[in-house]
């Protein structure tokens, strides 16, 4: 793959601009992994164009802090839209990119499928038991759907992927340890399943260092640029999502010509389709956690989403209400 040109120019604020030029017009000129230069001073304080962009404009953010696209690093820089003039750092551990970050009177409350996974006790859960109910609806289980998501990745290999409605980061941290991708950013709307997700790659000496960033973000409101993105990643989260369409509009946005979106869910209407039960029953029935507050879709609804938002190449594998689907943006 071949790699960006860039260029260092001294500024007066004795930091280091880092300038990205288009490579090529086929892959995103994101590539953090590749982004590296030795700073002027012993500080190792520089400024450098990032992914990430700007929630409320789109711009690209500029960031300033340490080098590097991993948890500690990014931590440790603050975030500015020069457009909006809006300030982002990390906030427990992960930078948060929502419209409402910093806001001090306004609150939002989003649907019950979006607001039951910011509750520390089922972010707790979610890999410790949540989440291994799904096979009895047909989900093959984590190593299995790594194994068909990586498939439909190929032809974006080695380029930037975001694990949208990541969790806890089962498959950010697998996407991630592939060494596959330059960067892979763990993207979800829930703090507290992203504090899960710090907790288990802190655990896990290999992953620290990686090429891995936390982002709490909308899924209707993706702070990347258009056209910036190789690979999108949605396991299990459609049904979850407000408004499917606002989100698979935002990641067609996202993705770069030749970008490919896999996604898996639940499909409506499907023998053997269960939410979480078990010692999970008493508290899906405390949150009233019916199919009809997931948002099944059917498979020609999926394909349609896709189609409609601009995404082709079409393609699922299916097994009881497990469905996994990956679309390409042309
Ligand atoms: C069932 S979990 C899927 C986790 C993981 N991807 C997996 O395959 O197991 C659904 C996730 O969607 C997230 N989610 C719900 N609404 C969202 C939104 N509006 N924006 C981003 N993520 C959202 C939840 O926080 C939750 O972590």
């Amino acid at each position: 793959m071949a790699l960006p040109s860039h260029s260092l120019i001294n500024n007066n604020n004795n930091t280091l601009f880092f300038q990205i030029y288009l490579s090529s017009s086929h892959k995103s000129q994101y590539r953090p992994s590749r982004i590296r230069a030795l700073p002027k001073d012993s500080s190792r304080s520089i400024v450098e164009i990032e992914p990430f962009a700007c929630p409320i404009c789109y711009e690209p953010l500029i960031r300033k802090g340490p080098l590097g696209f991993n948890v500690p690093a990014i931590y440790r820089s603050g975030f500015k839209c020069k457009k909006c003039n809006k300030s982002y750092s990390s906030k427990d551990l992960y930078l948060d990119l929502t419209v409402t970050y910093g806001m001090k009177e306004y609150t939002e409350v989003k649907p019950t499928r979006t607001e039951l996974f910011r509750s520390p006790l089922v972010s707790f859960l979610y890999e410790r038991g949540w989440r291994q109910n799904f096979n009895r609806s047909g989900f093959p289980g984590p190593d299995e759907e790594f194994k068909l998501a990586q498939d439909y990745f190929k032809p974006v290999e080695g380029g930037l992927l975001v694990d949208v409605s990541c969790g806890s980061g089962l498959f950010s941290r697998k996407f991630a340890k592939s060494g596959a991708y330059s960067g892979v950013v763990a993207l979800d709307f829930s703090e507290n399943m992203l504090l899960q997700c710090y907790d288990f790659i802190k655990k896990d000496d290999t992953i620290v260092d990686l090429n891995l960033a936390l982002v709490r973000a909308d899924v209707a409101r993706l702070p990347f640029p258009p056209a910036s993105v190789d690979a999108v990643h949605a396991g299990a989260a459609l049904h979850c999502w407000p408004s499917p369409s606002n989100a698979v509009a935002e990641i067609s946005r996202i993705l770069r010509s030749g970008g490919v979106f896999v996604g898996s869910t639940f499909l409506a209407g499907v023998f053997g389709n269960s939410v979480p039960g078990g010692i999970f029953r008493s508290f899906r029935q405390t949150v009233q956690l019916t199919n009809s507050t997931y948002n099944n879709l059917t498979e020609e609804e999926i394909e349609d989403l896709c189609k409609s938002c601009g995404l082709t190449n079409y393609t699922c594998k299916v097994q009881q209400s497990f469905i996994m689907f990956s679309a390409q943006k042309p």
